[in-house]
């Protein structure tokens, strides 16, 4: 685990990323990825995508419009609820979001409060300016999507949009036609979404600018726990709290026969274990750091009937975060789109017709990429980032244990034929204890020597990042050896 300070000073000193235009005093909610940030955040889709359309056989990517005209935004609701409230100082102007100086002032989050609620509230607490402690207005909603002025009149109101969803439900019956008019049918989206933040902050948590990876599946609630398969998991102990629970670091195990017992449907059980398997398995995040945390129906958005947050918990945030979101959106979007649209959504499936209901399974990837950070970086003398070998932004990297003796160029020649295969570093700068530092402290898995033995036909050897052993390993063995070792089918052994 790492501090925020910690967590920042890495991503700045080594690639990952940084705040946005900082060579003009920086862009409140804006970030840029280097190149380590870059490697890291596309094996982080690349995982996702791997692991959730791999859930079914009738689950695609597809890819969308990021911006929207008025109508379908007004349609799903976004136009006229997709809103915070924001309390503007009566005294130096500036606007803050009612719920955060709420939970600054109260250690407690603050969410679904109507305005007037909040007003009492920040009453209550005695809560003033944070900037000058002047007395603050009354709290109004403030709609946060960025509006844009589409086409030379700027007269189609327009937006960016809020949410990867959007794309999904505007094309749900051009890809049902398509993909054989099957139910499930899954259709995700990693791309970016809008949102004109109040008060963005905490880095990479609170952006106006993000990543999303969403997959909609859409279903037929009558029969969709049938076509899962339930069964499967029922043991399944899943890690959760309540809505009540939520300031608290509180979380429960119940199995998922129980949380069926406590009234959620068993398809929708199914897709919390899943979801879990990938935070627990494939990102490697300690149990005992991870839960789902209930919204009551006062907190959940506006389109959801079933609402568990995925959280993670970050030293360097202040605790448990939300980094993605289990939503039972039923038919919201599509009926919606239907009355806006006067277009049928309906759909027949063998004999029933019917609009599809919708189960999304919502994630940023900003967020993502900050909690591997959080969690996976040890800093200090041996400062080294345990990211699983699959994530890490490099795979493997080669070195010539010196400059001298034909080393480098059999070294060179080495990295040439393992970057075709892996993403691959060579480094000749420095001595080799250094070399190996820049390399845990980026997170890469696996470093590979060419020394004297090397010419004399010996092998090269294979150093792991997290034990620092190292193993002799014949040079045409590399490949394959490094193959499964970072796909995580084998572990590294040391040599007796
Ligand atoms: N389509 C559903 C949806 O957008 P959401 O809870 O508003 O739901 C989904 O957002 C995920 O997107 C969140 O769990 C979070 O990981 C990420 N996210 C939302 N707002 C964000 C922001 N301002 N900055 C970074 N990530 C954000």
């Amino acid at each position: 685990m790492a501090s925020y300070e910690d967590v920042m000073s890495l991503s700045v000193r080594r690639g990952f990323l940084w705040p946005a235009v900082d060579l003009y005093g920086g862009f409140a909610g804006f970030y840029d990825y280097g190149h380590n940030g870059t490697l890291l955040r596309r094996h982080w889709e690349e995982v996702w995508l791997e692991h959730f359309l791999g859930l079914n056989d009738n689950y695609y990517l597809i890819d969308t419009s990021t911006i929207l005209p008025e109508p379908p935004l007004k349609a799903s609701g976004h136009v006229d609820h997709f809103t915070d409230l924001l309390v503007t100082c009566t005294r130096c102007g500036e606007s803050h979001r009612a719920d955060h100086l709420l939970e600054a002032a109260t250690h407690v989050e603050h969410e679904g409060l109507s305005s007037s609620e909040v007003d009492a509230k920040i009453r209550e607490a005695g809560i003033r300016c944070p900037k000058c402690k002047g007395e603050l207005g009354a709290s109004r909603p403030f709609n946060m999507m960025f509006p844009l002025a589409v086409g030379p009149t700027g007269k189609d109101a327009a937006f960016l949009r809020p949410e990867t969803a959007q794309g999904a439900f505007l094309n749900f019956r051009r890809e049902f036609e398509a993909l054989r008019r099957r139910l499930p049918m899954g259709l995700a989206i990693v791309g970016r979404a809008y949102r004109n933040e109040i008060s963005p902050r905490q880095g990479t948590y609170r952006m106006r600018e993000f990543l999303q990876a969403e997959l909609q599946i859409f279903f037929d609630p009558v029969v969709f726990a049938d076509q899962v398969p339930t069964a499967s998991v029922a043991d399944v102990p899943v890690r959760l709290c309540w809505a009540a629970e939520k300031n608290e670091p509180t979380a429960h195990d119940l199995t998922s026969k129980e949380l069926v017992a406590r009234g959620l449907p068993t398809w929708y059980v199914y897709h919390l274990v899943q979801v879990q398997r990938f935070y627990l398995e494939v990102l490697g995040i300690p149990r005992e750091h991870f839960r789902f945390a209930e919204l009551d129906a006062k907190e959940r958005a506006f389109y959801n009937k079933i609402h568990f947050d995925v959280q993670v918990r970050q030293e360097s945030l202040g605790g448990f975060k939300e980094v993605g979101g289990v939503h039972y959106r039923t038919d919201h979007d599509l009926a919606g789109h239907e009355a806006g649209s006067r277009q049928k959504q309906a759909v027949t499936v063998a004999t029933t017709r019917l609009v599809p209901h919708v189960l999304e399974l919502s994630f940023g990837v900003d967020r993502n990429v900050w909690a591997l950070l959080d969690l996976d970086y040890t800093p200090g003398e041996r400062a080294t980032l345990h990211l699983p070998p699959r994530l890490a932004p490099i795979g493997v990297a080669v070195f010539p244990l010196v400059n001298k003796d034909g080393l480098p160029e059999r070294a060179e020649a080495l990295y040439g034929l393992l970057r075709k295969r892996f993403t691959a570093f060579f480094d000749d700068a420095g001595s080799i204890g250094k070399r190996y530092a820049r390399m845990d402290e980026i997170g890469t898995a696996f470093c590979v020597t060419v020394d004297h033995e090397t010419l004399e036909g010996k092998g090269v050897t294979l150093r792991d990042r997290d034990t620092q052993k190292q193993v002799r390993v014949p040079e045409g063995d590399l490949p394959a050896r490094l193959e499964s070792l970072l796909s995580g089918e084998a572990r590294f052994e040391p040599a007796a």
